[in-house]
């Protein structure tokens, strides 16, 4: 369809894409894609285009897209009032609302929610409360901070480097020395293929202990890590993988962040990723799941344990000086109050398990016999295809063939948008929670489709 509006022009003229091949974009060498609608799984392009989007965005608009509720409370409370600071006390029927609903669905034993407004900006927070604390309670050395490879912590300075994908350090001088990395809890890829799964998690377990020793624990403050791997290749953790880690952990004080970021408010059909796999954190990172991304807001909730140590800290030191001016900014909060209430009552937690097992088989009895996938695998509604070029003897493609974008562009023809995730040949997928099962084996359909287009 041809418009009588330039904006493609002034798109490649003056928008700086985050993401993006900025040299081939500029060139117009890659299309503008300009969104306009969006209404369940659904959006729309600026050309009536209608793509079903089985990536929910980037793994966050939970509740499907054009949810009236939420449009409404953002609209009332920008009526009212669009912003007041959160800064010495200060705070609005919103985000003191939405703390209290946030606190109220978290495990027991936390205790405060810090309010941000993307994941990168939480994470940046967890990890200056975690120094903080160490200073407060006298261990100034316990300071560095341990990752996972292909972990996915946000691009900031420190987030980036906690990060563990190459794209994000390359040329940006990252990791920072204060960050350690240690071995991705990702089975399919183990090197000793004759290793069971809990063989293989005792082997992540002991990779990380050595790891400390070799540091001295009482140099490492914090270890961080999502409940499952999201954007690092959307991999379930392997048997056992959470208890072997944590018990080297506390064994060593060292604290854990569950970055929740993508898992937190249901994606795996379970309000946490924590709880389903029986992690038990210090810190939860929150984002995405929060306001559906209706409005960006992050949260970093804090247990027991670290906020005692924060109380002691003001006491001693005073205010703390950490704030941003958008912390609990009411319209976000607005939103995340109404999300939250429109996952409860549409039951999108349980859509969430149900619809997801059966996505999950429809994928794998279509896929899972390919001669070119080896792993087909997930959780709730967060699932992965990981393609091969032999599947026996286990031998990935040459990455320069590019195997996962081809299937996602294939995909795409078809309507589907699903994300080649960034180090692998992987397609992801993270649809909406209110997807139907139709919706999914539509979904399953059109990417068997694709497959064979690519792979034959
Ligand atoms: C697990 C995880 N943590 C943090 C982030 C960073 O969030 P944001 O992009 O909002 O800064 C992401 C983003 O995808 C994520 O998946």
């Amino acid at each position: 369809m041809l418009h009588n509006d330039s904006l493609e022009t002034w798109d490649r003229e003056n928008f700086f894409h985050p993401s993006t091949h900025l040299a081939q974009h500029a060139r117009g060498e890659t299309p503008t894609r300009v969104v306009r609608g969006g209404e369940g799984v659904f959006i729309e392009d600026r050309d009536g285009r209608r793509l079903l989007d089985a990536f929910a965005g980037l793994y966050c608009v939970n509740v499907g897209y054009g949810r009236q509720e939420i449009a409404q409370a953002i609209a009332e409370q920008a009526k009212e009032l669009a912003y007041y600071h959160s800064y010495v006390g200060h705070g609005t029927e919103a985000s003191i609302t939405l703390a209290k609903m946030i606190l109220d669905r978290a495990p027991d034993h936390m205790s405060k929610v810090y309010f941000g407004l993307g994941g990168s900006d939480a994470n940046e927070t967890n990890i200056k409360l975690v120094w903080y604390m160490n200073n407060v309670l006298g261990r100034p050395k316990k300071k560095k901070i341990i990752s996972r490879m292909r972990g996915y912590h946000g691009s900031g300075l420190m987030t980036g480097s906690l990060t563990g994908l190459e794209l994000f350090h390359k040329a940006f001088d990252l990791p920072l020395s204060q960050v350690l990395h240690t071995e991705a809890p990702y089975y399919f890829r183990r090197e000793d293929r004759s290793m069971s799964e809990e063989q293989f998690s005792a082997h992540c377990a002991d990779e990380l202990e050595t790891l400390i020793m070799r540091e001295g624990a009482d140099t490492i403050a914090a270890f961080i890590g999502e409940p499952m791997l999201g954007t690092g290749g959307i991999v379930p953790p392997p048997a056992g993988y959470w208890q072997a880690i944590s018990a080297v952990l506390k064994k060593h004080d060292i604290l854990l962040i569950a970055d929740e970021v993508v898992t937190g408010f249901g994606r795996l059909g379970d309000m946490w990723g924590s709880t389903f796999y029986g992690i038990e954190p210090d810190i939860i990172t929150i984002a995405k799941g929060l306001t559906s991304a209706y409005a960006p807001l992050s949260g970093s909730i804090v247990s027991k344990r670290v906020w005692e140590a924060l109380e002691k800290g003001t006491d001693d030191l005073g205010p703390i000086g950490h704030g941003w001016t958008y912390s609990a900014h009411p319209i976000c909060a607005a939103a995340g109050v109404a999300n939250l209430n429109l996952i409860d009552k549409l039951g999108l937690i349980d859509n969430a398990k149900s619809t997801g097992a059966v996505f999950r088989k429809e994928l794998a009895e279509a896929l899972g016999g390919h001669a070119n996938v080896g792993d087909v695998r997930g959780e709730g509604l967060l699932a992965a295809v990981e393609f091969v070029e032999d599947r026996d003897p286990h031998k990935l493609f040459d990455p320069s063939r590019k195997i996962g974008p081809a299937v996602a562009s294939a995909l795409l023809e078809r309507n589907v948008i699903a994300r080649a995730m960034p180090q692998g040949d992987i397609l992801g997928f993270a649809p909406p929670l209110c997807m139907s099962p139709q919706e999914g084996s539509r979904i399953v359909e059109a990417a068997a489709d694709a497959v064979k287009s690519v792979l034959g």
